[in-house]
């Protein structure tokens, strides 16, 4: 493992799922379980907004990190129903996903958007991990470099290489993503390597796996040099599944 990268970072991306009353006992269960592997692997749970004050309540200042599953480019404004970075900020949030291929799916979340947010959360001290990912079709056709590429390109459109460093990149190709199909490791560290070498910068940011990541098999993407660690849905809503995924991270490093 490139030592400069850091540690493995998984992310819990609860999506919509669990009221605000489960995020905290699952917020406490996971401090309490995973005091062992905190060291070596950087767990970070990403609460639905409503659950995100009863979470962050229980993970104050300690070595799990909060995350929003996405927010708005502005700061204050006449937007509904939206939530800015300085929201989060005060909440103690630290990492934001932006990008989502559900949000860009559902709520037409174009790649220039995605552009304003990383710039808003770099402005506003928040980490950025930006999910990029191609379709089955594109997959199909052997379009998926060319695409998760481009995708990237425009992300990071006007960031400097040192800010880019500080991000994170979840690679999830979209037809893995709850799908129970996973991407061949070596398949999905080469196109992580072209995501590295679309952007100055990302060669030094953590870039993650995301798609039906399960403890089954972790441990065969994690083998993969380039792969720093996972952005997980499914597999983080149980207590049991997330803290294997962080044990299997962990075994990835050198002692
Ligand atoms: P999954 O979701 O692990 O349930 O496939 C991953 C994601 O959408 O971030």
């Amino acid at each position: 493992m490139n030592r400069a990268r850091g540690r493995a970072l998984i992310v819990g991306n609860w999506k919509m799922h669990k009221m605000a009353g489960e995020g905290r006992a699952f917020a406490e269960a996971l401090l309490s379980r995973s005091a062992s592997l905190t060291e070596a692997v950087e767990l970070v749970v990403c609460p639905p907004f409503t659950a995100l004050a009863a979470v962050a309540e229980v993970l104050r200042e300690g070595p799990i990190a909060l995350g929003a599953q996405t927010m708005h480019q502005g700061e204050f404004g006449p937007f509904t129903g939206e939530i800015s970075a300085p929201m989060l900020r005060e909440l103690g949030v630290r990492y934001v996903v932006l990008g989502h291929s559900e949000r860009r799916a559902f709520c037409g979340e174009t790649d220039s958007a995605v552009n304003a947010k990383v710039h808003a959360a770099l402005r506003f001290g928040l980490v950025p991990i930006i999910a990029v990912g191609e379709t089955a079709d594109e997959h199909a056709q052997g379009l998926a470099h060319e695409r998760v590429r481009a995708q990237t390109r425009a992300a990071f459109a006007g960031v400097g290489a040192d800010a880019a460093a500080t991000c994170v990149v979840a690679y999830e190709p979209i037809w893995a993503i709850g799908s129970g199909l996973v991407d061949e490791p070596y398949g999905a560290a080469r196109t992580i390597g072209g995501i590295r070498a679309a952007v100055p910068g990302l060669e030094r940011a953590r870039v993650l796996y995301g798609g039906s990541m399960k403890p089954a098999n972790a441990a065969a993407l994690f083998a993969e040099e380039p792969i720093d660690g996972g952005l997980v849905g499914g597999a983080s809503l149980e207590l049991e599944s997330f803290i294997a995924l962080a044990a299997a991270a962990r075994h990835r490093l050198p002692l």
